[in-house]
């Protein structure tokens, strides 16, 4: 089975073609290199064992979306991560979050329309902004405005859900990913970010690495067990089998329209915990200071993930020292193999 994979040479995007071979389905690769390495390619090739079939495109430009529906027509399913997601640039420059977010996701729906028939969305917790309750459910209110690329999120998932309204045959599952860092096993293939990274794990592997001087910690006054912020970070590995578990989900004759899934651990860890269990599990010391807040950052967010274990059924099985050590092999390697 044919599953069209957009922005799949990216961190998630290329950790989930690997599991997709795994589970026996033929990813075709779609992306336009503005955020990713073709390279990556050769490195998914080595632990799949062939090249998966690219096309270097532009999902923005619908001529070349249409082109794509006809030279590969026998897909049967679409995982959606091509998107601009740095939280930070979506604030100075919010008109190119939109047109990317938007026309891309409307120009695939259309061309695939009544061929592909499950299409699974790659979604964010920072849909709920700071939450009322925690754990935070699928059925939490869905804040707006904390950032255009939250925006963009939610306001795809309105699109998704008043397509399927309409009557479409679509069937679409959204994955709401709580905090996705570590490295696939075989180190090979991680996170890439270009230049300063903006998230904290990649940061800290730099720190280690020796490409940075030190982290800081961006804020310890907040009203958390060390003061600083907390999230649920998940191993990228875990994450990726959701989506097969999302698209066998679909498959199920009993699965109509539209649904949505928090995937996390369902447990919340701090900034100063995930330093000190990278240090544990790597024995590498980090600098790091306490700095002043950053702008737009919720104070605590964790998952309730009874519905993703009960309805998707999936569960995620690796734990902090596996995200920390992973990373960490995948900042060896790439700083020695550039590629
Ligand atoms: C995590 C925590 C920072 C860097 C964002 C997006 C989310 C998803 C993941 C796209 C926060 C703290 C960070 C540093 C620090 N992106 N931190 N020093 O902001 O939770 O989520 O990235 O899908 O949608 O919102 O992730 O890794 O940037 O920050 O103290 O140098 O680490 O304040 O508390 P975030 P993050």
């Amino acid at each position: 089975m044919k599953i069209l994979v957009t922005g799949g040479l990216g961190f998630i995007g290329s950790h989930t073609v690997v599991e997709l071979v795994n589970a026996g389905y033929e990813p075709v690769i779609v992306d336009d290199l503005s955020n990713s390495d073709p390279k990556i390619l050769d490195q998914i090739a080595k632990i799949i064992g062939y090249k998966p079939v690219f096309h270097k495109l532009d999902l923005c430009n619908e001529h070349s979306v249409k082109e794509l529906a006809v030279n590969e027509p026998d897909i049967e399913g679409i995982i959606h991560f091509a998107a601009y997601k740095a939280v930070g640039e979506s604030v100075q420059k919010p008109l190119k979050y939109y047109r990317n977010n938007f026309y891309s996701l409307i120009n695939l729906l259309e061309a695939y329309h009544g061929k592909a028939l499950n299409f699974v969305f790659s979604s964010s917790c920072t849909v709920y902004g700071q939450p009322e309750q925690l754990p935070v459910t699928e059925a939490a209110p869905v804040q707006s405005a904390q950032s255009p690329y939250g925006n963009t999120k939610q306001i795809a998932e309105e699109i998704l859900q008043d397509m399927i309204a309409s009557g479409s045959d679509y069937k679409v599952v959204s994955l709401r990913y709580f905090n996705p860092v570590g490295a696939h096993d075989s180190a090979l293939i991680g996170e890439l970010p270009i230049g300063v990274p903006q998230n904290l794990v990649p940061f800290i592997t730099q720190t280690a690495i020796g490409k940075r001087q030190k982290i800081t910690v961006f804020g310890d006054d907040y009203n958390t067990p060390d003061g600083s912020c907390v999230r649920d970070y998940i191993h990228v590995v875990d994450l990726a089998k959701a989506h097969v578990a999302a698209l066998k989900l679909m498959q199920k004759d009993n699965f109509k329209g539209y649904d949505v899934f928090n995937i996390g651990t369902g447990n919340g860890t701090t900034v100063l915990q995930i330093i000190h269990a990278f240090e544990r599990a790597t024995g590498v010391k980090l600098n790091y200071e306490i700095g002043p807040r950053r702008g737009g950052d919720v104070e605590q967010v964790w998952g309730d993930v009874t519905k993703s274990t009960n309805k998707l059924g999936w569960k995620a099985k690796l734990g902090i020292d596996d995200m920390m050590s992973s990373a960490w092999e995948w900042e060896k390697y790439i700083s020695q193999n550039p590629l």
